[in-house]
């Protein structure tokens, strides 16, 4: 696993990235792994305006409002093993913080690759972009990375119960957020 390369991912690599992110989210609910995605089981690929919003924002200049940047790890082969996206808060004056979104692939999980994005993320949110907190929002449901964002300085901010009703279930969304000092 340490041979995987973690590259920003540049706007003409997106339909190569969608295809992945399709197949991720295709596990969302099912067998074994929890909801990670407020999507129901049966519609888990990424809805096609939100494909065009993510790819318009990574051309969108930093700073302004829109920008996304997302970041892919690939092994030997060139393929995706995970990913990991920040991008600008839709709210006014907010733009010393950004929102985060990731994940990993089923068959890469477990090895620390989670660990590493997160700590590629927040170095460059913090020497690259100047923020000074990076937030983000997670199913509660999703024990393996609440965990993880815990492990990697996140810290709980609220929940709102009841905040999705999905296939018949109904789902809290638990806030965290990390603020990114000089140690990251
Ligand atoms: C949550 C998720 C991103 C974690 O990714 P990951 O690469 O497995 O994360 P890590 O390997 O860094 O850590 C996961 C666990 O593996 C353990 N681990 C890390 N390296 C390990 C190794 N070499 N050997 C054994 N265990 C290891 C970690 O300690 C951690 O343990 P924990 O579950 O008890 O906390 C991944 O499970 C995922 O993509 N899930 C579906 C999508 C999702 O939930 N996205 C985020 C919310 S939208």
């Amino acid at each position: 696993m340490s041979q995987l390369l973690i590259e920003q991912l540049e706007p003409a690599g997106f339909s190569d990235f969608l295809r992945y992110l399709d197949d991720h989210l295709s596990d969302n609910g099912r067998g074994d792994t929890a909801y990670f995605q407020p999507l129901p089981r049966d519609a888990s690929r990424f809805p096609a305006d939100k494909a065009e919003a993510f790819q318009a924002g990574l051309r969108t200049p930093l700073g302004t409002s829109g920008w996304r940047r997302l970041w892919v790890a690939r092994d030997a082969d060139g393929r995706i093993a995970g990913h990991i996206d920040l991008r600008a808060h839709p709210e006014r004056h907010a733009a010393h913080r950004c929102l985060l979104g990731m994940g990993v692939d089923r068959d890469f999980r477990k090895h620390g690759l989670g660990s590493r994005l997160l700590a590629h993320a927040a170095q460059w949110a913090r020497d690259a972009a100047g923020l000074a907190w990076i937030d983000l929002q997670v199913l509660s449901v999703n024990t393996p990375a609440i965990s993880l964002y815990q492990r990697s300085g996140y810290v709980r901010t609220g929940e709102i119960p009841d905040m999705f009703l999905i296939d018949g279930r109904h789902f809290a969304y638990t806030s965290m957020s990390k603020r990114l000092d000089s140690q990251g």
